[in-house]
């Protein structure tokens, strides 16, 4: 086979022909690599190249090969090496001659910079919208089950109690982060290269700008050189991605935790679970769990990048070429990651009760007791102290801390050297003030989760806010 022009008389082997194809994978350009074309052709007539005649036939041919390609009726031949290559081919068998004035003025390495960068852009756009339907997600189960209150955990030990409300707005705090380093990735993706020919810029008076306009990219890139070997843009989107997928990950490894039934927190949806082939008692939360194992996949995917490119001396090298399977997988692995968190949230259903059983367990208002006694003029680590005690007798005892009687505070306070705990002890132990009624009050599951009153804390006053804040984002966005 042979393909490069006059300076070749020798075929390529075989071998190598497919150890360096790319076909397979950058075939995924098709339609970027023809709408950048179409503009390219437009911008050779502008220059004088083309004439208007020339430029007509070649835009005509370049639409019908997209239809192909989006009928998915284009032959693919593994013969030529890629998807430029492919397509180029394609036009001459169509229009003959005039095909070999496309590529004036151009390169596969401005070309293929370009192609990915338009690719870029439109992955990001229906990611950020995969993104968002995640959210809309995590916001109706929000407000579908929210007031359950769940023991929050730090150290995975029961910590303070928080609602699952707050809990699940936590991932879209996280995925609002995401969709921004996603947009701030097309942004400063968002230069043509075009023009920028094999690495010096092109040999005539091209109007980048307009060629970049008429693609709708904000400008154009400024020096050749980086233009046809910059990657950053895949790193900068693969490092986005990995990080949304381990925020997703991180979310996929609560379900699978709460679906187990020691938790008994949730079940998933029959649709989004399987069983066993062997022991017919399973229920297996596979999807989240290849949810997790995928966030390791596209964190390799940002790490084989950053090898592929920190050995390239300026400008384009081939191995530029192994950008497009992390790339591509990444996007994929990302989208449908997204996609599945989407719906095994819509379909999960919230056993409020066992949360709050559990809630109940690991004496996890004991801060809430210690910040009653702190209002009530003990300096916090006395506070703490007392706090403490009256944990570890709710322990001998066998009960929580609210089911302690008021005796126990007053006896806890009178226990410490603080003057401030002696004038309390004192206080409490008359009935009449209420005081130890009310630490046995702030003792309570609902005192505790209403009391991180704080903006961005857990009561129920605060999370309604947040939701209705969250809800009104969501309605302003499209789609
Ligand atoms: N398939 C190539 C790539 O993805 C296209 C550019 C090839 N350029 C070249 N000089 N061989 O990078």
């Amino acid at each position: 086979m042979r393909m490069w022009g006059g300076r070749f008389t020798g075929e390529t082997d075989p071998l190598i022909a497919e150890a360096t194809r790319s076909v397979e994978v950058d075939r995924a350009l098709a339609v970027d690599d023809i709408d950048g074309s179409i503009a390219h052709v437009r911008g050779l007539e502008r220059a004088g190249l083309l004439t208007g005649e020339e430029s007509g036939r070649l835009v005509e041919g370049l639409r019908a090969l997209r239809r192909d390609v989006e009928a998915g009726t284009f032959a693919w031949d593994p013969a030529l090496e890629d998807v430029h290559l492919n397509l180029e081919a394609a036009l001459t068998a169509r229009l003959g001659p005039v095909a070999g004035k496309l590529h004036t003025g151009r390169s596969r390495n401005d070309q293929v910079a370009l192609d990915l960068r338009l690719w870029l852009r439109r992955t990001i756009r229906e990611l950020d919208g995969d993104m968002v339907g995640l959210e809309r997600a995590l916001v109706d189960r929000a407000e579908r089950d929210g007031e359950a209150v769940l023991p929050g955990m730090t150290h995975v030990q029961p910590a303070q109690p928080v609602l699952l409300a707050h809990h699940l707005l936590a991932y879209v705090e996280m995925l609002e982060r995401d969709r921004g380093r996603l947009a701030d990735c097309a942004r400063r993706a968002d230069r043509s290269p075009l023009g920028a020919g094999a690495l010096a810029g092109a040999g005539f008076d091209l109007d980048r700008e307009a060629t970049a306009a008429e693609l709708g990219f904000a400008g154009v890139t400024a020096n050749s050189l980086d233009a046809v070997s910059d990657r950053d843009f895949v790193v900068e989107f693969l490092a986005a991605a990995a990080l949304a997928m381990v925020h997703l990950s991180r979310l996929a490894e609560e379900l699978v935790w709460w679906s187990n039934p020691a938790f008994g927190w949730v079940t998933l949806a029959d649709a989004h679970a399987t069983g066993s082939s062997m022991m017919p008692n399973k229920k297996n939360p596979d999807p989240c769990e290849l949810v997790r194992a995928r966030a390791a996949r596209v964190a390799g995917h940002l790490s084989t990048m950053l090898g592929v490119l920190k050995g390239l001396p300026l400008a384009y090298q081939r191995d530029l070429q192994e950008d497009k399977g992390p790339l591509f997988d990444g996007a994929a692995v990302l989208g449908s990651s997204l996609r599945v968190m989407a719906a095994v949230m819509a379909g999960v259903m919230i056993h409020a009760d066992r949360m709050r059983e559990a809630a109940l367990g690991g004496h996890i208002t004991a801060t809430s007791v210690a910040d009653a006694l702190v209002e009530r003029g003990l300096p916090f680590r006395v506070a703490h102290h007392v706090a403490g005690r009256l944990v570890a007798e709710a322990e001998r005892r066998g009960c929580r801390l609210d089911e302690l009687a008021e005796g126990a505070f007053v006896a806890a306070l009178g226990d410490e050297q603080d003057p401030d705990a002696k004038r309390l002890a004192a206080e409490a132990a008359d009935e009449r003030t209420g005081v130890a009624q009310a630490l046995r009050e702030a003792a309570t599951l609902e005192a505790a989760v209403a009391r991180p009153r704080v903006l961005g804390g857990t009561a129920p006053e605060r999370v309604h806010e947040a939701i209705a804040a969250a809800r009104e984002r969501l309605n302003g966005l499209a789609g």
